[in-house]
């Protein structure tokens, strides 16, 4: 096996303005991983203008709104570079230049991945942060990045729902004076207000741009270590970490894993249903399928509105060839029978693709017999923010599948199972933590503005090795099967959330004492937020108190955040030396009241039966 080789070949189907000197330089002590040393390039130069000869008048993007009556719209490739340069010289008239952090903070709507793009054009490093985040989530984030510019929309639509971005935006900046530019782009018409001097209109500074006669906007040379984005994630401690990729592994990377993953020919349309808020819309709705070509179809709205078959109407509509979407999804739209199926053909889809949490096989099956037709490959892609693009999974037609299994590494990854004192576990039939142990392009480079988190939260736990917070089975075969998350993250909807963030937000509720939250198995979610909670409220109504609880928690992190149950405690169970015993309160979570392990640790096991008692 010869990894850089590998690389090195497909990195030079792409366009460089300067090759690389050396293909790969890396240790995991620092750590410092660095690829295509020395290249010289621009990441919409190979997602835009490379493609604008042979491609120019083919849709880059296709936009189905939220609301079915409104007109979709295509914007071919021609469209999409002319749009992407007018935007990338508003950026410049207001100031922004490479190496500045810009966050982006809008709906689905094509004017996200425009502006995306338009940052990566002028070197300027984008943060794309969801929707779903309250506006403290966003101060913090903005502050970590030390972000100066946002983008944001007045409003989004998500269903019957109407989100104020922009007021939510207002709230975040109020604790971030060091923001000196908000650009808003006109969506819904919410009412907003526009501050003097610091906020203005998407729509006057492209008339700015278009009056001085529609300049070009020649594409930043970049590094190909430089920072492309910062995308922040949940860990197992503390606040969000912003990960950092940098410009060419990440390109060569996510453009190698979409064409072989989704085995994309030239002409299909991809469909991923994820948000350009989290990582697998960076990679898979907009650099994967820009950089290949392809026509990606970015989806303002959700699953079920205006009704469960509003995927099903969406792939026959546009014919879109492959799906790309998320278990949780899956597990929804069963849930609503067959009936939203009726009158849709499907026939156009060739490939089905899985991605953010384990597919358990029932929503697999369901999922082949119903979409695919038993005729479409299903691919189970296994990745993480920190990884940038698919590290496990089969590729559509060409490897086999197995329910609810990723099955096998991409080329050059290397998966490794270790025990908990850090000991590799070889041979088949065998479970451990999951580790890489060699770097592929789009690794994870840096958290930002503290490398040393970097190393203690992945390379430390294991001795040359990347530990990605995962269990893992290996079969007789080798097959790889991702059982979820050994460190205390949740995976709540394909969404990672840190016990501890949740945790500290339930605590700053006056009335809280002390919480701890774990997972439990959630029939559509996949996992459910449970919290255990000492309460010394002022009113005694224990719903209101809980939705008390739940409204700060929305405030503090989001709604995506809320807590499914909220169960008060009298104390919590606790090892001599004062740490929580988790395990116990995840098996009563889990409704395994009998068989708690060991606890002869515990400091007064009395607290633990009327936990049991209590049970939600
Ligand atoms: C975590 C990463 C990168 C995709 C979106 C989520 C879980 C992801 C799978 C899969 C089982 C999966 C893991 C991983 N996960 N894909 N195919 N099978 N589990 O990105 O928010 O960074 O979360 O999602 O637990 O560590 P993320």
């Amino acid at each position: 096996m010869d990894p850089e080789g590998f690389w090195g070949d497909i990195a030079g189907h792409f366009y460089w303005r300067k090759r690389w000197d050396k293909v790969l330089e890396w240790n995991f002590r620092d750590p410092k991983v660095e690829w295509f040393i020395g290249g010289r390039l621009n990441i919409t130069e190979n997602c835009l203008d490379r493609h604008l000869g042979s491609l120019g008048n083919k849709p880059a993007i296709i936009w189905e709104p939220n609301d079915p009556e409104e007109h979709h719209r295509v914007l071919t490739y021609r469209e999409l570079h002319t749009k992407v340069v007018q935007f990338a010289n508003v950026l410049k008239n207001n100031g922004v230049q490479k190496g500045d952090r810009v966050c982006l903070y809008m709906g689905m709507v094509p004017e996200l991945a425009i502006a995306v793009l338009a940052c990566a054009r002028i070197g300027a490093i984008h943060s794309v942060i969801f929707g779903g985040f309250s506006a403290q989530s966003i101060a913090d984030r903005l502050m970590d990045a030390q972000a100066e510019y946002v983008i944001t929309c007045d409003g989004a639509y998500r269903g019957n729902k109407e989100i104020p971005l922009k007021s939510v935006i207002d709230d975040a900046l109020v604790q971030c004076r060091f923001v000196k530019r908000v650009i808003v782009l006109t969506r819904t018409r919410t009412p907003v207000s526009m501050i003097k001097g610091r906020d203005v209109w998407w729509e006057d500074e492209i008339k700015k741009v278009e009056t001085m006669g529609n300049p070009d906007c020649p594409a930043e040379e970049m590094d190909s270590e430089d920072p492309l984005f910062i995308l922040y994630t949940s860990g197992s401690t503390g606040k969000p970490k912003g990960v950092v990729h940098t410009c060419a592994g990440y390109m060569v990377y996510t453009n190698y894993t979409f064409v072989n993953t989704f085995q994309y020919e030239p002409g299909d349309i991809h469909f991923c249903t994820a948000d350009i808020g989290w990582i697998t819309g960076h990679s898979y709705i907009v650099y994967g399928p820009l950089s290949a070509g392809a026509t990606t179809l970015l989806f303002e709205g959700i699953p079920t509105w205006p009704d469960a078959g509003r995927f099903w109407e969406v792939v026959d509509k546009y014919k879109v060839n492959v799906l790309y979407t998320a278990p949780t999804a899956i597990r929804s739209l069963m849930g609503f029978g067959l009936g939203p199926l009726q009158g849709k053909q499907l026939s156009s889809l060739k490939v089905l693709g899985t991605v953010g949490e384990p597919i358990n096989e029932e929503a697999w099956h369901w999922y082949n017999e119903n979409i695919g037709k038993g005729r479409c490959p299903i691919v189970d892609t296994w990745w993480q923010t920190e990884t940038g693009g698919v590290l496990i999974s089969n590729m559509a037609g060409v490897t086999p599948a197995k329910p609810s299994y990723a099955t096998l590494p991409m080329p050059g990854v290397q998966p490794v199972l270790v025990d908990e004192n850090g000991k590799e576990i070889t041979g088949n039939n065998v479970s451990g933590n999951l580790c890489i142990r060699f770097p592929w392009p789009s690794i994870i480079r840096t958290t930002y503005g503290d490398h040393e988190r970097c190393r203690t939260n992945y390379f430390s736990a294991y001795e040359n090795m990347y530990f990605t917070g995962d269990g893992c089975y290996r079969d007789e075969e080798g097959n790889y099967r991702i059982t979820g998350r050994v460190d205390d993250v949740l995976n709540v909807s394909g969404h990672r959330i840190g016990t501890a963030e949740v945790e500290n937000a339930i605590n700053m509720h006056a009335g809280v004492v002390e919480s701890a939250v774990v997972g439990y198995p959630h029939d559509i979610k996949g996992q459910g937020i449970y919290c255990f909670v000492i309460f010394q409220g002022s009113h005694g109504d224990e719903n209101l108190n809980r939705q008390d609880i739940t409204q700060t928690v929305s405030r503090i992190i989001g709604p995506i955040a809320k807590p499914d149950k909220i169960q008060f405690v009298p104390g919590l169970p606790k090892t001599r030396s004062g740490k929580i015993m988790r395990r116990i309160l995840r098996k009563i979570a889990e409704g395994e009241l009998e068989n708690l392990g060991d606890t002869s640790t515990l400091l007064d096991p009395a607290v633990v039966d009327e936990i049991k008692k209590g049970r939600l």
